[in-house]
């Protein structure tokens, strides 16, 4: 089955401080996975290595098979990230966030549609 998402030996320091080691673990096809650990284990360092957000200090991280750094704007076309811990404006009602971000994407594609 083909691998969704795939690491191999994945590493992050910062500074000197080595928060990920060797982490390998694959995703395949139609699975459903939980990524589970104790606090600083390094799960959301690992999937902001995944998003791009966040360079890796070596191994590999790949989805679709592309580098999730050097290609993470083909990536970012075919995946969405839901976080838990997001804090957004808290006079706005959820519905009006969504209105908010809807209308910022309706300019973003005008103003492409001109070049
Ligand atoms: N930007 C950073 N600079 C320095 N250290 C960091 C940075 N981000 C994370 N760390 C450290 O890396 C380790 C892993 O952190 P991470 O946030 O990935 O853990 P986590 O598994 O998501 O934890 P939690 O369950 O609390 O969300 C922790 O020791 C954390 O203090
Ligand atoms: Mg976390």
């Amino acid at each position: 089955m083909e691998e969704i998402i795939k690491t191999n030996q994945l590493q992050k320091k910062f500074g000197k401080f080595q928060a990920l080691t060797d982490v390998t673990f694959s995703v395949k096809a139609g699975e459903v996975t939980g990524f589970i650990g104790p606090n600083g284990a390094g799960k959301s360092t690992t999937i902001r290595i995944l998003l791009g957000i966040i360079k890796r200090s070596a191994g590999q991280a790949k989805i679709f098979g592309k580098d999730v750094w050097k290609d993470s704007l083909d990536i970012h076309k075919r995946i969405s990230y839901v976080p838990g811990d997001v804090s957004l404006w808290g006079n706005l009602s959820g519905g009006e966030i969504i209105d908010l971000f809807m209308k910022l994407m309706v300019v973003e594609t005008n103003k492409s549609e001109r070049h």
